[in-house]
């Protein structure tokens, strides 16, 4: 495990655009797993100008999104599939066949569903590098506390701590959902390379959970622990509970003299 610390988040999405960006001129028909969120934002904004600057080229690369509400049309404002068009993908020459996002508006056979979009995943040959946040519970994408570590896509029911976070999204009037499809733990593991952003105060007790905790469904983000190449990409606040920083540091000074294809 790597653990970047960073300044703020602007230097974090800086960071991770790099990194991202750095992987798809490696491969450019990469194959990503994306999330959503106001974590995300930033990202995308950083992607998009590396893009518009014609330094970056999404023609080959495919996308998989981790989650979506239940309930919600591609063409609700607050569904994922449209966060997902208006800050990145229609800024970017992406192919529309190669975005996945689960269909938050499946009203039956959900297990069918859900069996369908990891069987896409696999059909494209396993997601490359996975893009992950982090919920002030410790879930990723909608895993909540709870969720199994070897979790497939799934109906899941969301947490009350994740309803409340995301009611400020939703108008005075209507209710946010209550529940959403999202990849499992076992699915996000499979990932060959997991980058985690986590920035702002809010994050700081999930993410000291996550890499120094032990493992437990508690914290969902705690099973990536179990992956063999995953960095956390974190600013000065979310990573203020952090015990082994000093640790870290020399971690990172090693890896970029040892072997600095890990951080390229
Ligand atoms: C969304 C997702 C969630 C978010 C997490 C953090 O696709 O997978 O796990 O990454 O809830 O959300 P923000 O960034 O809004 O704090």
């Amino acid at each position: 495990m790597l653990v970047i610390l960073k300044r703020d988040n602007q230097e974090v999405n800086e960071q991770a655009a790099q990194l991202i960006a750095g992987a798809i001129r490696k491969n450019p028909s990469l194959t990503l797993g994306l999330a959503t969120g106001s974590t995300m934002v930033g990202l995308y904004r950083h992607l998009v100008r590396l893009h518009q600057a014609g330094s970056l080229d999404f023609s080959q690369a495919a996308t998989f999104n981790l989650d979506e509400y239940l309930g919600l049309p591609a063409s609700h404002p607050q569904s994922f599939n449209h966060f997902m068009h208006e800050n990145f993908f229609r800024h970017i020459n992406i192919q529309p066949r190669n975005i996945h996002i689960p269909d938050g508006s499946v009203r039956r056979d959900y297990d069918a569903y859900c069996a369908s979009y990891e069987q896409s995943i696999r059909a494209a040959g396993g997601i490359d590098l996975q893009i992950l946040g982090i919920g002030r519970n410790g879930h990723i994408g909608f895993n909540e506390p709870t969720s199994s570590l070897a979790s497939r896509t799934r109906l899941k029911v969301l947490s009350r701590e994740t309803i409340d976070d995301n009611a400020k999204f939703f108008g005075p009037r209507e209710e946010s959902p209550r529940c959403a499809i999202t990849m499992g733990i076992g699915t996000i593991l499979e990932a060959r390379k997991i980058l985690l952003l986590a920035t702002g105060p809010p994050k700081a007790a999930a993410v000291a959970k996550s890499i120094e905790g032990p493992i437990t469904c508690a914290v969902s983000a705690s099973a990536l622990q179990l992956h063999p190449d995953v960095t956390f990409l974190l600013d000065e606040p979310a990573a203020a509970q952090l015990t082994q920083r000093e640790y870290y540091q020399r971690v990172l000074e090693m890896t970029a003299l040892l072997t600095p294809d890990r951080l390229s």
